[in-house]
């Protein structure tokens, strides 16, 4: 349990490989999203800071990418086994900063140690290429083309609250790998996990300047960052808002965007009624909904409706709500600012005259589940992220009701088909515009391995490890021209 406001820790940060105070003297009070207190304190760096940082990184760089794969592996290794020895500490900074139940906060910690060790070992196995060919035809020239991946420079990786390590360690280690150097920003609420996170990577002798972490609020010191020369590549996850914004401000730098989504569950009247209602009642409400790729919203055929909102009504019902140290699915959601916006879309749909099947209560950011029947084209809840607990029930006709529906979104993060026929449901899945479809699963991220893209709205770019470490690097061709 966090300790009373004297003993709150001032966290610093990690710039060039020492942890300091910022010049700032200025600190943010990072607030639990269910003890509604202060937890502690990170620093509000400057832009000095952020220049020199950079700098730093840019000089450190230069030794890091010399080493050799299996010695830059190394050091990912030990930061993996750190985290794993220090998994307690980090679930319940985790769970204190933004309150999601210890045992996912754990697993967050375990998943990131595992995709740290399988980046090693992607990028030891990342061989590059030779190609042999002439000049162009009739040429006298006999070239041989060897192809290997090179790093970009100083890697800046943002990253969302709501897996304040895992969606962090996802870009800082595909970047570490790839041979850059990394600037990573952390969200405000989940700075004390991604410091505890850095303070294992800082345990395993990182060289000195190759990573910085510069903790402050994206509005103040988001767009220096962004926009800052020095920059090489962006690896953002976060808000559609934030993106394209953020978009806006870069030039010339790749950019890999992880944004939101509304992801649908298309139910046909054949689906295994069983697997869709499991599959959506993880999708939906695990960590009170707060999961990009949540499934937010329901598309099901008429025929079947009835029965599905039954179901659904009486697995909500059992849904265990309350605070994260009890493990409760449904738990405060990371501020009152996002309560207040879940609320207006409930309070929008019911004025429309949506269904309210239950839910629908409240305290303080204490969402209860919240199931919306009949829900039409017309209310808000019907296409826009809420990022909360509540799921809108919309009836169809038929699949190509859905499918139209489904593609009407701005969002294309993924989606999930329900049907007991596996080419109706890979037809419709076909259809979908999204970045992935699930077929009679819940919508999600992982493994880890796998690509993971969102389009429109959801994103630009393709994280997944593999996709990261080449989205962080570029191929280096040197040409030998034979006599
Ligand atoms: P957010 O408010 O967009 O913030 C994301 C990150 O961007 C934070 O580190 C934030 O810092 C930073 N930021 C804010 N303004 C910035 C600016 N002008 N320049 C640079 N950085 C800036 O998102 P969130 O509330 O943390 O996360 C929830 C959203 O992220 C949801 O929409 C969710 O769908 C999406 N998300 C997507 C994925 C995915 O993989 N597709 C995964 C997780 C979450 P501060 O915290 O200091 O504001
Ligand atoms: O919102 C975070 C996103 O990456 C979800 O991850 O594994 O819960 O689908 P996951």
């Amino acid at each position: 349990m966090a300790s009373n406001v004297s003993e709150l820790t001032t966290y610093k940060a990690y710039l060039q490989g020492e942890w300091k105070k910022s010049s700032s003297d200025e600190t943010i009070a990072i607030q639990s999203p269910y003890l509604r207190k202060a937890i502690g304190y990170v620093q509000a760096v400057t832009q000095d800071e952020v220049d020199e940082a950079i700098k730093a990184a840019h000089k450190a760089q230069k030794s890091w990418a010399e080493l050799s794969l299996s010695e830059r592996g190394a050091y990912l290794d030990k930061w993996a086994d750190e985290l794993v020895n220090n998994s307690e500490d980090i679930a319940t900074a985790i769970m204190q900063e933004v309150g999601k139940g210890f045992k996912d906060a754990k697993k967050e910690v375990v998943r990131t140690a595992d995709l740290i060790r399988y980046t090693v070992q992607e990028a030891l196995h990342m061989h590059g290429e030779s190609l042999r060919g002439e000049g162009f035809p009739g040429g006298d020239q006999k070239k041989i083309g060897i192809v290997e991946r090179a790093p970009l420079g100083v890697v800046l990786a943002i990253s969302p609250f709501n897996y304040p390590v895992n969606l962090a360690a996802s870009k800082v280690a595909p970047a570490l790998m790839a041979g850059n150097g990394v600037i990573f920003k952390p969200a405000t609420q989940g700075s004390i996990s991604g410091i505890k996170m850095i303070q294992a990577l800082d345990k395993t002798g990182l060289p000195k300047g190759v990573l910085s972490l510069t903790t402050g609020r994206g509005s103040v010191i988001g767009d220096y960052l962004v926009e800052h020369k020095g920059i090489d590549m962006i690896s953002f996850t976060g808000g559609s808002g934030t993106g394209r914004h953020l978009s806006k401000q870069t030039a010339m730098i790749p950019l890999v965007l992880e944004l939101g989504g509304k992801d649908p569950a298309l139910v046909a009247e054949d689906a295994d009624m069983d697997v869709a209602v499991k599959s959506i009642m993880n999708g939906a409400f695990s960590y009170s909904g707060q999961r990009c790729t949540a499934i937010k919203r329901v598309l099901v055929n008429e025929k079947v409706a009835d029965e599905l909102v039954d179901r659904l009504k009486s697995e909500i019902e059992k849904l265990t709500v309350g605070s994260p140290e009890e493990d409760s699915t449904i738990v405060p959601l990371i501020d009152d600012k996002s309560a207040d916006f879940v609320q207006s879309l409930i309070d929008d749909a019911l004025n429309k005259k949506a269904t309210l099947v239950t839910g629908n209560k409240r305290q303080d950011n204490l969402i209860y589940p919240t199931l919306l029947d009949h829900v039409t084209e017309d209310m808000d809840v019907a296409w826009i992220e809420p990022f909360g607990p509540v799921l809108p029930i919309i009836r169809v006709k038929s699949d190509e009701e859905a499918i139209e529906l489904a593609n009407r979104s701005e969002f294309g993060l993924q989606a999930s088909v329900f049907s007991q026929d596996i080419d109706r449901a890979l037809d419709v899945a076909r259809q979908v515009e999204a970045g992935t479809v699930q077929i009679n699963g819940r919508t999600e991220r992982g493994p880890d391995h796998f690509p993971f893209l969102g389009v429109k709205a959801s994103g630009m770019g393709v994280q997944g490890i593999h996709h990261s470490i080449l989205s962080m690097s570029r191929e280096r061709v040197t040409v030998l021209n034979l006599k």
